[in-house]
């Protein structure tokens, strides 16, 4: 049995599963809500997340009624970008800015300015932006100097969680791509990175490979959750990464979409391939030495809730796409931009803000939920526009998250990529594809192309049919965000 432990951002879940990829039980408790002080902040408490980590494994092997010794090994994952600052004493300095926090576009300029653009994308792969870890230290270095000063381990959220559980300081080469400390393309921290940003470099943990056993239970860790001292523990992998590994997103051609909160794009590549301009993330692979580049949209799953929690809050989520299923393919006309977090691919602007545009007195409400579904998925083929500008192929996509679970979304994505989407047999999430990079590790399956192959079913492909109402809707769509710029800036 294998044990997959995902820290999201919302709450911790936890999976068990067999060699056959069969989940024998899984359960997940709640953080308790982001912390937000100011606009565009956002802030967690990480001893919250070892509080639910702690309960989730509890639930799920009391209701699995599976024992700790019979646990073969964990494998983590969880929310990305996260800045969890400990000091000397593995104490936490104070709560992490995660990855939605907005709050560091100056650090971003400052550092943008100290290395060059261009340098930047050629060391890390990636631009400086908000989300990554980097530029949360900076920030504090500025705003907070007494903290800052007793800083001696930084680690990811899910990385806080295995030194809980172990002692040790490690992260995968997935995460650690988020961080924008690291040498993406030779898969190694980045000295002239640190060095530039005035950081040192042993404050940063220990590199492994997704499937790599990098650290053991404690007897603290033990103590804590029941689980077996001495349990080998996988590196694992962020959140993208390990889902991609419970989709087999794994060559080239295999691409997903997933849309949760935030919605992204994901391929798989066998070299790194970088944007010039840094509109897309290029980030090492959770499988050894592959890469992928993704492309997000901060609001996705989150434009729907939003809608309803403002405007709906009476109706379901299936109400709503009953009523959305009987307006025809664009809406008539309506258009949303689901720029509610701002937004990075492919914008990369913080500022950037949401409109529904083209509203007329015959629109309905079922109009306005259509208008969402098609509008996150237009700015998630945003993302398949520039794959095909840099030569990433794309063969099919899989569908995950919520966008996957109702029919309606579904068909809309495919009209939208124009792609026939897959559905696969079970979609699991990050903490399944934690699970088979765990047993991975301790040679359940040679590899982690093995383990897919062993557990990951397609159930169903649904093919496009509107593609050309959705192509003209999309090229309307791709003018807002210009259009609206200044007003957004203003
Ligand atoms: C990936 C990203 C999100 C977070 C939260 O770059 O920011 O997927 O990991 O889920």
């Amino acid at each position: 049995m294998f044990l997959g432990i995902d820290v999201g951002t919302g709450g911790t879940r936890a999976v068990l599963i067999d060699r056959e990829g069969r989940v024998l039980a899984s359960a997940s408790r709640d953080h308790a809500p982001i912390h937000s002080a100011q606009i565009g902040w956002a802030e967690q408490d990480p001893d919250d997340w070892w509080r639910a980590a702690r309960e989730a494994i509890d639930a799920v092997m009391t209701t699995s009624g599976i024992t700790g010794s019979e646990i073969l090994s964990v494998g983590l994952t969880g929310q990305m970008h996260g800045c969890v600052m400990l000091d000397a004493s593995g104490h936490v300095l104070r709560p992490a800015l995660i990855w939605c926090d907005q709050r560091t576009q100056p650090q971003c300029d400052w550092l943008t300015e100290k290395i060059g653009f261009d340098r930047l994308i050629e060391l890390t792969c990636n631009p400086a932006l908000p989300n990554f870890t980097l530029t949360k230290l900076l920030w504090v270095r500025e705003r907070q100097p007494e903290i800052f000063a007793r800083i001696t381990h930084v680690l990811c959220p899910k990385d806080y969680i295995r030194y809980r559980l172990t002692g040790e300081f490690a992260m995968d080469l997935q995460e650690a791509s988020g961080t924008l400390l690291l040498d993406v393309a030779h898969r190694r921290w980045s000295a002239e990175i640190a060095e530039a940003a005035e950081i040192p470099m042993s404050w940063l943990p220990r590199l492994f490979e997704g499937p790599e056993i990098c650290a053991r239970i404690s007897h603290t860790g033990a103590g804590a959750t029941g689980l077996a001292i001495g349990t080998p523990i996988a590196a694992g992998a962020g959140d993208q990464g390990a889902g991609a590994v419970g989709m087999g997103i794994l060559s080239p051609g295999s691409v997903s979409a997933t849309i949760g909160t935030s919605g992204v794009v994901f391929a798989a590549t066998d070299s790194p391939v970088k944007d010039r301009l840094g509109r897309l993330h290029t980030f090492c692979h959770a499988a050894p030495n592959r890469w992928h580049v993704m492309g997000v949209t901060n609001g996705a799953g989150l434009s729907f809730r939003y809608f309803r929690d403002t405007f709906a809050s009476d109706a379901s989520y299936g109400d709503l796409t009953t009523e959305a299923a009987k307006i025809p393919p664009g809406s008539d006309g309506l258009l949303w931009a689901p720029y509610l977090f701002g937004e990075r691919t492919p914008h990369l602007d913080p500022a950037a803000r949401a409109a529904f545009v083209g509203i007329t007195a015959s629109h309905t409400r079922g109009h306005f939920v259509r208008a969402v579904l098609e509008g996150v998925a237009f700015s998630l083929r945003d993302t398949l526009t520039l794959f095909s500008e840099l030569g990433v192929p794309v063969r099919a996509i899989r569908l995950g998250g919520g966008g996957a679970r109702g029919s309606l979304w579904r068909q809309i994505q495919a009209d939208v990529y124009n792609y026939p989407v897959q559905l696969l047999e079970a979609e699991e999430g990050g903490a399944f594809g934690a699970a088979l990079l765990a047993g991975t590790g301790v040679d359940a399956w040679p590899s982690v192309e093995a383990a897919c192959e062993a557990t990951i079913r397609v159930a169903q492909t649904i093919p496009p049919q509107q593609a050309a109402a959705m192509d003209d809707a999309y090229n309307h769509y791709r003018r807002i965000y210009s259009a609206l710029k200044q007003i957004s800036h203003a």
